[in-house]
């Protein structure tokens, strides 16, 4: 196995435990791919994996982690709840089927995948409520939210006194999705950037293919780079074992402030996300 040498930065969540800076995302990795496609990432150099039951491919992940080796302690996993699971009994069933299907007595950590405020008659403190649960009975290190709006971050941590420890929000250039992050900032939340590339769109952007040419690096290495400078963790999916390579190698060159600055600018508000808007967002998966 060739193992990269490049170190990924840990960050430290507000629970006291540390999450690398750096994974391999697997939404839209096919089931049937799903195994070799991690035990690629593995060979890279990756050890955070992020799955979500949605994404039906947990088993696959599981026997990826139990084919490498590689010591429990030193890969960090990351799993989501479905939407359809969001009452309390459904969500804890549901989450012993994940420890099941990845072969884990424990995640690292389990998120909320989508707040559906306009499902549940609303609440969905009583679920994030039952994720404290879970982590409390020790079947996940660490719990947190994805794609919560700051309202419905006030509102579960008014209510029940418990700070998420991430929040997974969709960010990339066009999207730079600022009020999320700072409200995640204000509660001392970690924010992980989803789609950090908008899917591959940055692969043709300008100012972006300019900075590049400068640094001597890809588009995509580039975007990675102003994600992790802002401090927000990545986990950026593909196929493609180069670009797996590529897409690690991020801690031996650095952006300027103004190349920081001129990512940021392209900003497009609402017309740059890629996925659903979270306040309207209510998909029940078959
Ligand atoms: N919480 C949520 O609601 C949510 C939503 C979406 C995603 N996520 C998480 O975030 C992860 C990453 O997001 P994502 O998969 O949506 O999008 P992404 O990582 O921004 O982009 C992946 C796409 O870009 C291509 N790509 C990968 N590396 C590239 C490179 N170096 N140059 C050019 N193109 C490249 C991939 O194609 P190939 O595969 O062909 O290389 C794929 O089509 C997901 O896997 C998932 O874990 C979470």
């Amino acid at each position: 196995m060739t193992v990269s040498t490049t170190t990924v930065p840990t960050i430290r969540l507000h629970d006291g435990t540390q999450i690398p800076q750096l994974g391999f995302g697997v939404f839209l990795v096919p089931p049937e791919e799903t195994q070799r496609r991690v035990e690629q990432a593995f060979e890279v150099g990756y050890r955070h994996v992020d799955t979500a039951q949605m994404y039906g491919n947990e088993a696959e992940v599981g026997a990826a982690i139990e084919a490498s080796g590689i010591a429990r302690d030193e890969l960090y996993v990351t799993t989501k709840l479905n939407n359809g699971f969001h009452r309390p009994d459904d969500a804890r069933r549901s989450f012993a089927e994940s420890l099941e299907k990845l072969r884990l007595d424990h995640v690292d950590l389990f998120l909320i995948h989508w707040p559906l405020p306009t499902r549940y008659d609303g609440d969905f403190v009583s679920t994030w409520q039952t994720m404290v649960e879970l982590r409390d009975d020790g079947g996940a290190t660490s719990v947190g939210v994805s794609n919560f709006e700051p309202d419905h971050l006030d509102t579960i941590i008014d209510r029940t006194g418990e700070v998420p420890v991430v929040n997974q929000i969709e960010v990339n250039p066009y999207f730079t999705n600022e009020a999320a992050r700072a409200a995640d900032a204000r509660h001392g939340i970690a924010t992980e950037a989803w789609s950090p590339i908008a899917r591959g769109a940055i692969a043709g952007d300008e100012t972006i293919a300019g900075i590049a040419e400068r640094v001597g690096r890809t588009p995509a290495q580039v975007t990675l780079r102003w994600h992790v400078q802002r401090g927000d963790i990545v986990f950026p999916k593909s196929m493609r074992r180069e670009r797996m390579e590529e897409n690690f190698a991020l801690f031996d060159f650095e952006l300027t402030e103004a190349d920081m600055t001129a990512i940021a600018a392209l900003d497009r508000g609402e017309s740059g996300r890629t996925g659903p808007n979270p306040n309207t967002f209510d998909r029940i998966p078959d």
